[in-house]
């Protein structure tokens, strides 16, 4: 590398990278500061210290937030490419040591909520030198959080289609009808239209349980009554057993968790005040999925991660 270009980059400190990576994957000041556990002003100055360094402006106003110039574009891309090969180094360093050490950042979204933690025991019991981060939200933010690349892998039902990613599928997902134990319909044989008259529950716009139904809804040419939008699985069961209406819902939300002990009947743990309905069509067969972008490196953690992923696969 030419002696002045290294001169020029080599005033760039870690401190401006990470005010920089925050505001540009935050498109704000305010938050990247609140992420950072800094002051507003702190992020300001060191932006400003790195557009100078640069010969650039790196953000622009678009009404009241941020935009990056084309400048902040390529910096940014330059950062990313940077976070890539020092994941790579760590990869390397662990292999050279047969150690896995590092961090495994997971994002789930939230009905995986119900196994993915009991999944995460065994495997940091075994790995003690990883530091494990899990964020949990919807379909919608955790396709927003593999879009910027925020996590190394991602457990979902449906992938979306318009980014890189490579999947491995684990588990299969059922999707049910639940109503309340002593729903007039309960332990009949139904069709979608038997339930036209009912009141529908459904999670929040966004939701991957939501648009599932909604999609087999769109394909029976049914239009269900919805009654109410919840934000969790948890309002759901709860609204539904207090009599407000029947809904679609994961199987593993009632019945958790992932990988039951033998034996264990699933019946009998589904008493009050609960049932499903024997609706034709349903349960809906759906997949969970492990996925991260084919565009990025893995980490040494996360290759672990998958690793013992599939060999719990083959063991259930
Ligand atoms: P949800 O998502 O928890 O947002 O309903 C389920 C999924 O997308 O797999």
């Amino acid at each position: 590398m030419p002696a002045s270009t290294l001169a020029r980059f080599q005033r760039i400190t870690p401190q401006q990278l990470r005010a920089f990576e925050a505001s540009a994957r935050l498109l704000s000041v305010t938050r990247a500061a609140k992420e950072l556990c800094v002051s507003q002003p702190t992020v300001s100055v060191q932006l400003r210290e790195l557009a100078s360094t640069l010969g650039e402006p790196l953000f622009q106003q678009h009404g009241r937030s941020i935009q990056l110039t084309q400048a902040g574009e390529a910096l940014y891309g330059t950062v990313r490419e940077l976070a890539a090969c020092w994941q790579r180094l760590e990869s390397r360093l662990a292999d050279i040591h047969g150690l896995v050490r590092g961090r495994l950042k997971l994002a789930a979204v939230t009905t995986a909520e119900y196994f993915v933690p009991d999944l995460l025991g065994s495997f940091a019991a075994a790995h003690p030198g990883v530091d494990i981060e899990l964020a949990i939200e919807n379909r919608d933010r955790v396709v927003g959080r593999l879009e910027q690349g925020l996590d190394d892998l991602v457990v979902m039902m449906m992938p979306p289609e318009h980014l890189p990613l490579a999947s491995l599928e684990f588990q299969t997902n059922p999707l049910v009808v639940i109503a309340p134990a002593a729903h007039r319909l309960a332990r009949q044989a139904l069709t979608l239209q038997d339930l036209a008259q009912e009141r529908w529950l459904m999670r929040e716009p966004g939701s991957g349980t939501r648009m599932a139904a909604e999609q087999h809804f769109k394909k029976q040419r049914f239009e269900p009554a919805v009654a109410m939008s919840l934000g969790s699985n948890e309002a759901i069961k709860h609204a539904v057993a207090a009599g407000l209406g029947i809904a679609v819902l994961s199987r593993l939300a009632i019945f958790p968790p992932l990988w039951p002990a033998a034996g264990s009947s699933e019946v009998a743990a589904f008493k009050e005040p609960l049932t499903m309905l024997q609706v034709d069509g349903f349960p809906l067969s759906r997949h969970w999925y492990v996925v991260w972008r084919n565009d990025h490196p893995l980490s040494a953690a996360a290759r672990h991660f998958l690793q013992y992923l599939e060999a719990k696969v083959e063991t259930t």
